[in-house]
């Protein structure tokens, strides 16, 4: 038992994606056991961890200046005669292991993604030990595994939307891409584990769960009887939770959206009408040197049959610009399927090099002048049509599930079922709470609106169903 003034703080920032986010809590949480409590200001930590992405070279790069920081903050520590502990995580730390004590020897602790449930072991041992204390194996008892106990019955998650990793790594080897190299090979969770953490943060409040993944719609989680469960029965079965409203998935690979989870879109109230479903170029040749295994023609279809069972539903999705080999033309093959599939939303990249992937050797590397003007160009493309969604919400009714508060408590924020934000004044209604809201103005990012129902209760899925359909 850790008594109170036993105490000590850790502060975690957190990089790239919601994967991370979700790692970063679980960090805290494996933490906690050793007297840690999180603390948002750095200058009152005893430990910090940089929980690293790796997925383009920006990314990589922010960690090391950050580390800078943290060399002159520790040596002002030691000055006081205070131990400052300096974790490195993540994905960076698992694609630069070793070579984290050469550029930057004021790290402790390297852990990568795989092995963060030792982390208590590595730190008392980074109090004795002279050297970097490493651990980024790939170890065959999963993190989940030892995990376990503990988000089954302590974790105290109180966000109304939760995320929940469901699926890790990834065997897709998209050849632009570090992910199966700092993730490691696809592994999928019992599906009994996953519901029973769900279970646990419906309780402590969640009303919306996002499922995670590196390739989430690749998922084939065991039931208990040991057969193999694609996404489409584990969300049936979280539908069956009880008040859970709203339910989603992040990301998925093209070729992973089988039939069945397709039509779990026009079956499962819950499941939410937006789906993000990175397509990365609007060529096929682009798409054969990216190794995606897919044309642009089977995503075209797959967007078709979604269509088809839930026609309200909204799409987003990942582009990369300036793939080596990327002509003019093909290019322009990007910017006619963003026009013909019209995205509520998407994200978009200048082709970064990531050494030690297939891409970085690929000859015709595109020059970042023309790699930056296609940004311009494809994003000015997206911002046009996210506006237009946008404006075309205004004077439909919606449910709203509201979020968090802003303004000192003056407005309220909710989503969307196609992920838009909604910004209110605050009268009556609180988070966690559903409304149905009737949008007045369409910005570039957000909507604007009033509640039509003064309800104390939160509308039922039926309700949330029944939404009415946008125009693209
Ligand atoms: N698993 C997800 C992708 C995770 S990475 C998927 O398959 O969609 C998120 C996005 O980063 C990718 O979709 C891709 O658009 C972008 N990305 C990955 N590697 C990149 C690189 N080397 N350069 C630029 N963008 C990259
Ligand atoms: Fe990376 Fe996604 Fe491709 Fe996997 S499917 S290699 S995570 S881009
Ligand atoms: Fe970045 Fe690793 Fe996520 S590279 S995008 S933090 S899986």
């Amino acid at each position: 038992m850790v008594e109170k003034t036993d105490l000590k703080k850790i502060f975690i920032k957190t990089y790239g994606c919601q994967m991370n986010v979700y790692d970063s809590d679980r960090i805290a949480d494996v933490m906690a056991p050793s007297g840690y409590v999180r603390t948002e200001q750095l200058e009152l930590a005893d430990m910090v961890v940089l929980n690293t992405c790796h997925i383009r070279e920006k990314a990589s790069e922010k960690v090391y200046s950050e580390l800078g920081r943290l060399a002159n903050l520790k040596e002002h520590k030691k000055l006081e005669g205070k131990d400052f502990v300096v974790a490195l995580a993540g994905c960076v730390a698992q694609a630069e292991g070793e070579e984290v004590r050469r550029r930057a020897p004021c790290v402790d602790i390297v852990v990568g993604p795989q092995t963060y449930h030792r982390l208590p072991y590595m730190v008392a041992e980074a109090s004795t030990a002279k050297n970097l204390v490493l651990d980024i194996e790939f170890p065959t008892i999963s993190k989940f595994d030892l995990m376990r106990s503990k988000l089954g019955s302590d974790n105290k998650d109180q966000s109304v939307s939760a995320y929940i990793t469901v699926q890790e790594g990834c065997d897709r080897f998209c050849n632009f891409c570090v992910v199966p190299y700092t993730r490691g090979a696809e592994y999928s969770r019992p599906m009994v584990d996953i519901l029973k953490e769900a279970k646990n943060l419906i309780d402590n409040g969640a009303r919306e769960l996002i499922l995670l993944g590196q390739n989430v719609n690749a998922y084939h989680g065991v039931d208990i009887d040991g057969t193999e469960v694609g996404l489409e029965i584990l969300i049936n079965n979280l539908s069956k939770l009880g008040d859970l409203i709203r339910i989603r998935y992040t990301t998925s690979h093209p070729k992973d959206m089988s039939e069945n989870l397709i039509n779990a879109h026009g079956k499962i109230p819950q499941l939410m009408p937006f789906l993000h479903l990175p397509v990365q170029s609007g060529s096929d040749e682009i798409l054969r040197l990216m190794n995606r295994q897919h044309t642009v023609k089977d995503y075209m279809k797959i967007i078709e049959k979604l269509r088809k069972v839930r026609e309200d539903i909204v799409f987003s999705s990942d582009f990369i610009v300036g793939y080596p080999g990327e002509t003019d033309a093909d290019f322009r093959s990007t910017l006619k399927l963003i026009d013909s599939v019209k995205f509520g939303q998407a994200f978009s990249f200048k082709y970064s090099v990531r050494p030690g992937t297939p891409a970085a050797d690929l000859p015709n590397q595109i020059p970042e002048e023309l790699k930056k003007e296609r940004l311009t160009e494809l994003q000015d493309l997206i911002d046009k049509q996210q506006r237009n969604f946008n404006l075309n919400c205004v004077n439909l009714e919606l449910p709203i599930l509201f979020e968090r508060e802003s303004n000192e408590g003056s407005q309220i924020s909710g989503r969307t079922p196609y992920m838009q934000w909604v910004n209110i004044p605050k009268n009556f209604e609180n988070i966690g709470d559903i409304y149905n809201v009737v949008i007045t103005e369409g910005y570039a990012k957000s909507l604007g609106g009033k509640i039509i129902k003064n309800k104390n209760k939160p509308t039922t899925n039926k309700e949330e169903s029944r939404s009415q359909r946008v125009t693209l």
